[in-house]
């Protein structure tokens, strides 16, 4: 079996690595810009639900340590795209991935990969919150547990809700039921769920579009501080969201064809800040501007 690299270097420790004797009394030399090392590679990739084409022409780069936003309208294909990424469609009937997704240089669809292996370095969090009907803290222990990484489990546990900015509001409850959490304590709960086995990359697919505005700023609170030790794809509707919280964006947008077959591909990606200022191209602009989609 492949093994899945367990980590990447973070960018704080590119600028701490020294090499030769420290400089005396000298002013600071200007750093170049380093280039975010790269967690995904994605190139002209396509998936297909039996002859359908659901999403095609995506290529793009995701960085480490960076939240990637993917934006569109309804039915262009950012479900089927951000499952790409952890080989969830592997358990829906009918697709068929083409392309390359490369995770750390290592071709994510290849033969020798284990998918199991891949979605626990790579964990994902659903649009409703789904816990299982068991305690908090079973929902929690549950991916150690069956990743049989059991020393600690206590630790392990709270150091997720921790995470997860959960862990004062539930401390002295862990044993009851998950279902009795409120909406945006739930989905804090599977954020914590999916932490706990120690991923490397968080797919997040609509999070907050079940939760109030409090929660949802909670939220996106969270994924600000998650940033420095995670890297963040997060499929969106909500465009102020992806301009507040994002650092790069991808916009799909639907196509239809000659013969009326629709599918989705991607538009444009950029750094946030440019989709949003000087999109380059003008269907992004219609969007963002709630002129199409
Ligand atoms: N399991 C499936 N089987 C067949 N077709 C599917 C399946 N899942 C999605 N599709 C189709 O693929 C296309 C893209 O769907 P997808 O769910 O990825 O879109 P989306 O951008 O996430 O939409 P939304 O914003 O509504 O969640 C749609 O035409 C959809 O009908
Ligand atoms: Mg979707």
């Amino acid at each position: 079996m492949t093994i899945i690299p367990t980590g990447s270097r973070s960018m704080s420790e590119v600028w701490t690595t020294r090499s030769g004797p420290e400089p005396v009394e000298q002013a600071e030399p200007e750093q170049p810009e380093l280039a975010p090392e790269i967690v995904f590679e994605v190139r002209n990739l396509a998936v297909k639900y039996g002859s359908a084409v659901a999403v095609r022409d995506i290529t793009l780069d995701i960085a480490s340590n960076e939240i990637t936003a993917v934006i569109g309208p309804s039915g262009c294909g950012k479900s089927t795209f951000i499952r790409c990424l952890n080989r969830m469609n592997d358990l829906v009937p009918g697709a068929r991935v083409e392309g390359l997704v490369r995770y750390h240089g290592e071709d994510l669809y290849d033969p020798k990969v284990d998918p199991a292996q891949v979605r626990r370095r790579i964990g994902m969090v659903f649009q409703r919150p789904n816990p299982f009907p068991k305690s908090i803290y079973d929902n929690v222990a549950y991916g150690p547990r069956i990743n049989k990484m059991r020393r600690n489990m206590d630790e392990t546990v709270e150091r997720a809700l921790s995470q997860a900015a959960l862990w004062d509001e539930v401390k002295d409850k862990l044993k009851r039921s998950a279902l009795a959490l409120s909406g945006g304590q739930q989905q804090r709960l599977c954020i914590a769920r999916a932490l706990a086995v120690q991923p490397d990359v968080l797919l997040m697919d609509e999070p907050c579009s079940a939760l109030d505005p409090i929660a949802t700023a909670r939220i996106e609170d969270l994924m600000e501080e998650l940033k420095r030790d995670y890297t963040i794809v997060i499929v969106t509707h909500n465009m102020q969201q992806a301009a507040r919280v994002s650092d790069r964006t991808a916009f799909l947008t639907t196509e239809v064809d000659d013969s009326g077959r629709r599918s989705g591909r991607l538009v444009e990606f950029d750094r946030t800040a440019t989709i949003f200022t000087h999109p380059s191209d003008p269907r992004t602009e219609g969007y963002i501007t709630g002129r199409f989609g």
